[in-house]
């Protein structure tokens, strides 16, 4: 099975709900595999960190699965880095890739924001994904707006043959307003062949949502 990216239209929108629950229904069906957030931004005392949750969704602490660029700016990788003195190695991406490969593992790659924000100056997501043959899998919101980010998103992964293995609608509201319940309908006609899944609101925190979406992405796992 194909090693994944998981992207979002935008920040906040549930990359990393999905990027553990595919690694939930990855272990459940007997297979090994293991979160990688390659750089993260963002970072406070506060809250738990993207790559800790995707850690424990894997079951396991590798050096390998840890983020290689860690910052407190709320800020692209590539911009907080600069601000911060430090860069990412885009070769270390793949070195990492290979390495979690190496050991029998699926590896789930979660970008940071959307496809295009700069991890460093000339690496995208995207960049990330073609150089290693990873195939994507696109979250968005549900709501009014999402139909021109994901068909955008679509549009430029489509553009340099990446495969796109399904879109994930997130809902954050528990009654799904009128664009909710017509947008995944709607995506369909503009992007046939592609799943479109939608995944309801969960309660708790964000590891007991990814558990409970786990059904729900089950069609693009
Ligand atoms: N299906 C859902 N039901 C309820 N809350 C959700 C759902 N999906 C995501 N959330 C909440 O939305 C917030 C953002 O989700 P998440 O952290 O997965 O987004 P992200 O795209 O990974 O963000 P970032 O760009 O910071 O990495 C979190 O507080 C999460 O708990
Ligand atoms: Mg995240």
């Amino acid at each position: 099975m194909a090693d994944l990216l998981v992207t979002g239209t935008d920040t906040g929108v549930g990359k990393t709900v999905i990027a553990a629950a595919l690694i939930f229904n990855a272990r459940q069906q007997g297979a090994s595999a293991v979160g990688f957030k390659p750089a993260e931004t963002g970072l406070s005392d506060a809250g738990v960190a993207d790559s800790d949750i995707l850690a424990q969704a894997s079951g396991i602490e590798t050096p390998l699965a840890r983020p290689l660029l860690r910052l407190a700016e709320a800020l692209a990788p590539a911009v907080a880095a600069e601000r911060a003195g430090c860069s990412l190695d885009p070769g270390d991406i793949g070195r990492r890739i290979r390495g979690l490969r190496a050991g029998g593992r699926r590896v789930i790659v979660e970008g940071a924001g959307g496809l295009l924000v700069p991890l460093s100056w000339g690496c995208t997501a995207l960049d990330v994904a073609r150089e290693n043959g990873l195939q994507v899998v696109i979250v968005a919101r549900a709501g009014l707006g999402t139909l021109n980010h994901v068909a955008l998103t679509h549009e430029a992964l489509v553009a340099r043959d990446i495969p796109v293995r399904g879109i994930v609608l997130n809902m954050r509201d528990a009654t799904p307003d009128l664009a909710e319940r017509t947008n995944p309908a709607t995506l369909a006609r503009m992007i046939p062949g592609v799943p479109i899944l939608v995944n309801p609101r969960h309660d708790g925190d964000v590891l007991d949502q990814a558990r409970a979406s786990v059904s729900f992405i089950a069609g693009i796992a």
